[in-house]
């Protein structure tokens, strides 16, 4: 295994003067969750789904912001955040393709499905569109098995996918449209 090193003592975080945080975020997390918590750390993740929810990602400064709020350490934060990967720690795609890589979907040939997602938007896995509307992700698998291969378009389930289907969904989401599920 190869040890990536990154000089994060000199990281600059940007920052914005409005807080990603807001009064009402605040509001909700002391009113709703902390009381179901013994300690502040409790309501860490949905402070951080809250973020996520509005903005999409979770910004250094909004994490600095959760931290001073809940009374914790900025590295509990990004400790958390980075752990699991349904967190996004930098700006993603209006929308999300989220293709299954899993042992059912790589059988039914999820590979070619990706392929076509790549060529047809010039970019790889993990990468966003110039324009910003789409970014393409693989994840494990989706609890569809026997419909595979299949991919999540935003947050709606595509099954029994082909290379067509998936483009002409993409073109549909392009046109603004809501795609027919397969
Ligand atoms: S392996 Fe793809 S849904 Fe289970």
């Amino acid at each position: 295994m190869a040890w990536i090193t990154k000089n994060s003592a000199a990281t600059r975080i940007e920052r914005r003067d409005q807080p990603y945080l807001t009064a009402a975020m605040k509001d909700d997390l002391s009113k709703r969750f902390l009381p179901r918590y013994e300690r502040t750390l409790g309501a860490l993740l949905p402070a951080l789904h809250m973020v996520q929810h509005e903005y999409g990602w979770i910004p250094h400064q909004a994490m600095i912001e959760i931290a001073a709020h809940l009374k914790i350490s900025p590295s509990d934060v990004i400790d958390t955040a980075s752990f699991y990967e349904e967190y996004w720690l930098h700006p993603k795609g209006k929308h999300l393709i989220s293709i299954c890589r899993s042992i059912a979907c790589e059988f039914c040939g999820h590979e070619k499905i990706t392929q076509a997602v790549k060529d047809k938007l010039g970019i790889d896995v993990g990468e966003t569109t110039d324009d910003g509307l789409f970014t393409l992700i693989e994840l494990e698998c989706l609890g569809s098995c026997d419909t595979a291969p299949v991919a999540l378009l935003d947050e709606n389930l595509h099954e029994r996918l082909t290379p067509e289907g998936i483009l002409k969904a993409i073109d549909q989401i392009r046109a603004g449209k809501q795609p027919a599920h397969h």
